[in-house]
């Protein structure tokens, strides 16, 4: 419950007594609203938030059992407390009033003590109740979007900070009206690529809106540091220093963060602070943050053991890439380079993160066909000639065979069977033609000749940027500018130093 005072509607279509329960209420510290008549008191209810009512039974129109009754059957308003005030002492009346799902009777002329006294229960229950009301959603909220993590779960398309900004999005205080959730959360963590953050969600304008602080922590201003161990607290504002944040507070002060309450939890590589409740914290609020702690905590593990998953698919496309360059005279870090360039042009081109990723590490297994090619021809020191260069061609098909079918590795068989495809036609193996070559080929065409150009082979030696970025941009007799993609040529133009910086970053 809030600090706010207890909204009481008393309706009576007696204006005397009504004026008689306002005075005693008000007396009380209570907020008062009156009615006359059931439909006013109903409007009222619809209106503003009302905490108990006490109703006359018998009323001119809708008589006091009526209103209750309307009362009880509507989820919003159900759990609102009526005590009905009558002169009616039979039992078939009280039973009406049970019937009509009344909480408590008053019999007229009431006793201003008894009616203070049912008044002080029935509102102690009503706050007990809409606590754990409050707690048993919250919990539900983030019981079920636990299954919805579950439910959604792509391990190839799995951020770790985006579904903690889901849940946190579940904690914190979305309109200004829930006094029941901190209005700001922070959380401390270290993602799946060994980023720390420190993140800051805040209400503003009636908005969740996050953003990226930096925070010392240190022994000196955290002690739980110091032992590292795992801690859940929380303090209302008397007791901070007692409970020993108040150090962590004051650096949230000198940014301008003012906190009334919080709650934390600090673990090693996962820590959250939800401050200003809207009311002092509660046993339940820690329950739920919690729940909270411990779906982020799971949410972390899930995200260390898929990029330990992601590292192992990476390490063995790279394996499977290096045995097939047995037969080839060295081409060293060529495979690598080629993924590194051909993810600097789909990153030019706009394609979305994954397959920019995916083409990165999918793109060095464009040669895996050469396995299948005599090294007699892979090491020959001149020209091929045209049955040995028939032979070679075949290394774009054996790759796709090689590859096979798995929904992972898509990308890496269509590079395998189109990076030697041109733009006009003029390619192997389908001589497809502009847009029927895929994305991927088309990418790839330019990143696989920029590093066989910069690179020395047994037929010829390597270039350097320059002569390279010519042969590719204006040709030099068998390579020409109309073999490329033109979106695509013109994405190498803008990444051309890019990919000098890479190539001599990973020569050798
Ligand atoms: P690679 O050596 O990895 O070369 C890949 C592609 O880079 C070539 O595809 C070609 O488009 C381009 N490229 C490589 N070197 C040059 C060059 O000196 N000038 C120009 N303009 N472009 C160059 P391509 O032609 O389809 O060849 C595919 C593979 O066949 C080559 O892979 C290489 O393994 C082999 N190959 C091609 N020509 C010869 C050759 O004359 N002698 C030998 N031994 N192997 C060759
Ligand atoms: C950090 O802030 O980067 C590290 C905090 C910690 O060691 O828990
Ligand atoms: C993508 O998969 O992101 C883009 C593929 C395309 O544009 O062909
Ligand atoms: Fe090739």
């Amino acid at each position: 419950m809030t600090n706010r005072r207890p909204v009481i509607l008393c309706v009576d279509d007696e204006p005397l007594n009504l004026k008689l329960l306002n005075a005693i209420l008000i007396h009380k510290g209570y907020d008062v609203k009156m009615a006359e008549d059931g439909l006013a008191a109903l409007k009222v209810i619809d209106e503003q938030r009302i905490d108990l009512v006490l109703m006359d039974v018998m009323m001119p129109g809708m008589d006091g059992f009526e209103v209750c009754k309307e009362i009880k059957e509507d989820e919003r308003y159900k759990n609102i407390p009526v005590i009905m005030i009558t002169a009616l002492t039979d039992t078939e009346s009280r039973i009406r009033g049970i019937e009509a799902g009344s909480e408590d009777f008053i019999s007229k002329p009431f006793d201003a003590a008894e009616v203070l006294a049912r008044i002080k229960m029935l509102l102690k229950m009503k706050g007990l109740n809409d606590n754990l009301l409050f707690a048993y959603n919250c919990i539900g909220d983030l019981t079920s979007f636990g299954e919805q993590v579950m439910q959604d779960f792509d391990p190839g398309n799995f951020s770790y900070v985006s579904n903690i900004d889901r849940i946190v999005g579940k904690l914190i205080r979305q309109t200004a009206l829930e006094l029941d959730k901190p209005n700001i959360v922070i959380i401390h963590t270290v993602d799946e690529f060994s980023n720390w953050h420190w993140l800051k969600y805040d209400l503003i304008d009636g908005k969740v809106v996050k953003s990226s602080m930096a925070i010392d922590l240190n022994c000196d201003n955290c002690p739980h540091l110091k032992t590292r161990e795992q801690i859940f607290s929380c303090a209302n504002k008397d007791d901070m220093t007692e409970a020993g944040i108040d150090a962590f507070v004051s650096i949230l002060g000198s940014r301008g963060i003012k906190v009334s309450n919080i709650i934390w939890y600090f673990g090693g590589n996962f820590c959250v602070f939800a401050l200003n409740y809207g009311r002092p914290i509660k046993k339940y609020d820690t329950a739920i943050l919690k729940n909270l702690v411990m779906q982020g905590l799971f949410l972390r593990s899930l995200s260390l053991q898929l990029s330990e998953t992601e590292n192992a698919f990476e390490y063995a496309i790279y394996a499977l890439a290096r045995a097939s360059e047995a037969n080839d005279e060295d081409t060293g870090n060529h495979i690598i380079r080629v993924g590194q360039f051909s993810a600097i042009t789909a990153k030019i081109l706009g394609m979305d993160e994954s397959f920019v990723s995916a083409m990165r590490v999918q793109a060095p297994l464009h040669d895996v066909g050469k396995i299948h090619v005599h090294p007699d021809i892979l090491k020959k020191k001149g020209k091929l000639t045209v049955e040995e260069f028939s032979a070679m061609k075949s290394h774009t098909f054996y790759g796709t065979k090689i590859i096979g079918e798995h929904s992972r590795l898509e990308i890496a068989k269509t590079i395998a069977v189109t990076h030697h495809e041109r733009w006009d036609g003029s390619g192997y193996p389908a001589g497809l033609k502009g847009l029927e070559i895929p994305i991927e080929g088309r990418i790839i065409s330019i990143a696989d000749q920029y590093d066989a150009l910069r690179s020395a082979r047994s037929y010829k030696p390597a270039f350097d940027h320059t002569k390279t970025y010519q042969i590719i941009t204006e040709g030099d007799g068998r390579t020409m500018p109309h073999h490329f993609d033109p979106d695509v040529l013109k994405a190498f133009i803008e990444a051309a130093s890019q990919f000098e910086e890479v190539y001599e970053r990973l020569k050798g």
